[in-house]
């Protein structure tokens, strides 16, 4: 049928649209079974797909739950079956009927409702649908963002429902566990100053106070750490976060947190709670036990063994420093780079020359120059290096590799942070696409003792690695200012399948150690009073020492639920270019608005923007 025909069919069907009438459900779509065997039932849904099979028609009614096998028949209800000819997918429609076993052949195994079928005595229709611009259900091959401009659609599919309803699942069960423990649930504002979280601020006008700025907060950092100058002793807040930055499959600009802080306690206090709050949702939600505490790891030894910060310890295939062992090679690019490390993938040697191409691009993305292989086979180390290295060399790395007959080795040999970045991420990569990682596996690991800070080549400062407010490591306090390259915090990350999922720390709470740490930042003693004299002050007033942590519940619920992106899981995501499809957000506003905002914008904006 055309697509005219089908939208005068919809039309025509409109004039037959009905209200409830004091009808009412007496049971979802996927709650009958055999036991409900000749009850009268009321029903409400969407038709799913309808099917005439001699003199019947058979309609998949489909709600959140489940779906439900509804039939027309001439001989029970003659008039309800003539009308049930109109009936189109995703028309929404009311059934009454009466529950009865499906014929023997018939029974689908893979239903809850498989075993029975509703026969329709009355029925209404509630509303009529256009075709939808694609088939809701899972197998649709429809592109994201068509499935994003029609998200209310999208959102009818089996895989979207369950996610959502999972993120709720995982978000009650989160409150329940942090009620128990005695958290207290405190909203903070969203118009609010900017906190210095690494990320841009998306600001927002005052009109009441002309040419000045509300930011909306990267998180809820500086208000938590106030709630416990003020007593509230252990808060939690499931909260909406705003960043301005580049995104990508793990970040939106607006995102969700599980936001909490505790007073009088420390790292290992936050850890414990975060380890059991985990093991309490996967307990819930899953019914499966999660192994704690998790494993520790030093930010160090993650970069060391992984190259990444937020190693996947699902696989092997870890980085070796093989510096020392090629340090007066005949190959000069080994023997004069900072660090060189290798990595072994076992049984690569098979990998084609166009797979190790487009490894060797993908290395580029960090930094790398190249990619370095060499192929271990029979009766030769087979590579385009291996001519420049030495016997005793090669016996060096044939041992620190532990390598065979069959593996293929890559190396990179640079800066520390490109031989990291591009091997790190290398090992991610190739363990993705060639299936290495196992799956319905969790592996939970804390990340700590991060460096306080990273030097900002764009700043030419050096910035916080996690946030301003983050306590330096017993004993760095004074090489803050002095060897801030060489200070560490007393900051921790949970890392899930290579994942960052949460991060915190125990704070400073001492006014004069948080000044020492302004000025550590290049902020002049004014300049820090200006933008957070209202803090300072708080932590002179009875501040009792705190550490928290943040989750990020998209990243998280995204993992549970297998999704590879976190927009699966969030209702309304916003495309990588942060904008909204289906709203079509951002947009111009009227002029009069921008007049009353006391702003102008720099350039003309289209000329069909409204006036008022
Ligand atoms: P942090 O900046 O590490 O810490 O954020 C905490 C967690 O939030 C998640 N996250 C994001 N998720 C989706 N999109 C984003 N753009 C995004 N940015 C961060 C990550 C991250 O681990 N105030 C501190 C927490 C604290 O110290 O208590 C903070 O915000 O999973």
């Amino acid at each position: 049928m055309s697509e005219e025909q089908n939208l005068d069919l919809q039309l025509e069907h409109q004039k037959y649209i009905q209200d409830l009438g004091g009808w009412c459900r007496t049971h979802t779509c996927s709650e009958l079974t055999i036991a409900n065997d000749g009850a009268t039932v009321c029903l409400m849904g969407w038709v799913q797909f309808r099917r005439d099979h001699g003199g019947l028609i058979f309609v998949d009614l489909r709600d959140r739950n489940g779906l439900t096998q509804v039939v027309f028949s001439p001989d029970i209800a003659p008039k309800a079956h003539e009308n049930a000819h109109i009936l189109r997918s995703e028309y929404v429609i009311a059934i009454k009927g009466q529950v009865r076993p499906r014929p023997e052949g018939m029974l689908n195994r893979n239903l809850v409702t498989g075993e029975i079928e509703v026969v329709v005595h009355e029925w209404k229709l509630l509303n009529t649908s256009k075709t939808p611009p694609f088939a809701i259900e899972d197998r649709c091959d429809a592109g994201e963002n068509l499935r994003l401009s029609w998200r209310y659609l999208d959102l009818r599919r089996p895989k979207m429902q369950y996610n959502l309803k999972l993120r709720h699942q995982v978000m009650q069960g989160i409150r329940r566990f942090l009620d128990d423990r005695g958290f207290l649930e405190v909203e903070t504002p969203f118009l609010t100053k900017s906190t210095p979280e690494g990320a841009r601020d998306f600001l927002v006008p005052s009109r009441l106070n002309p040419g000045q700025f509300y930011a909306l907060p990267q998180s809820p950092q500086l208000f938590k750490q106030l709630l416990m100058v003020s007593g509230f002793d252990r808060y939690f807040q499931i909260v909406r976060c705003f960043r301005d930055e580049d995104l990508r499959a793990d970040r939106q600009p607006e995102f969700t947190q599980v936001d909490l802080e505790m007073s009088f306690a420390d790292e290992m206090q936050v850890m414990t709670l975060a380890e059991d709050l985990m093991a309490s949702v996967f307990q819930a939600v899953f019914q499966r036990k999660i192994p704690t505490p998790f494993q520790r790891m030093t930010w160090k030894e993650a970069m060391e063994r992984f190259g990444v910060d937020k190693p996947d310890t699902r696989f092997g295939m870890e980085l070796k420093d093989i510096t020392a062992l090629v340090k007066n090679s005949g190959f000069k690019l080994f023997a004069q780079a900072p660090l060189v490390k290798a990595m072994k993938v076992d049984g690569g040697e098979s990998f084609t020359r166009k797979e190790i191409d487009a490894f060797t691009e993908f290395v580029k993305a960090y930094g790398a120059q190249g990619l370095a292989w060499i192929k271990i086979k029979k009766e030769e180390w087979q590579s385009p290096i291996a001519k420049f290295l030495s016997e005793e060399e090669r016996a060096g790395i044939k041992q620190q590799l532990d390598l065979k007959e069959g593996d293929i080795v890559f190396f990179q040999a640079a800066e520390p942070s490109v031989v990291n970045a591009a091997l790190g991420n290398l090992r991610v990569h190739i363990a993705k696409e060639k299936g290495i990682i196992p799956e319905n596996t969790f592996n939970f690991l804390w990340v700590t003792d991060f460096p306080l800070f990273e030097y900002s080549e764009e700043e030419k400062r050096y910035v916080s690695c996690h946030h301003p407010f983050t306590s330096p490591k017993e004993g760095d306090l004074e090489k803050m200012e002095s060897d801030p390259a060489n200070t560490f915090a007393r900051a921790y990350d949970m890392v899930l399948n290579g994942n960052e999922v949460g991060g915190g720390s125990v704070r400073i709470h001492s006014a004069e150690v948080q000044r020492k740490m302004f000025r550590a930042l290049g902020f002049s003693d004014e300049s820090a009073e200006e933008q957070f004299g209202f803090f300072i002050r708080a932590l002179e007033h009875g501040a009792p020492p705190h550490a928290g942590l943040a989750f990020g519940l998209d990243r998280l619920v995204m993992l549970l639920s297998s999704s590879t992106s976190i927009r699966e899981v969030i209702a309304f995501p916003k495309t990588q270019k942060a904008t909204c499809l289906m709203t079509e957000s951002p947009s111009f506003v009227a002029s009069k608005q921008l007049r009353e905002l006391n702003l102008r914008l720099r350039e003309a904006p289209p000329s069909e923007t409204p006036e008022s």
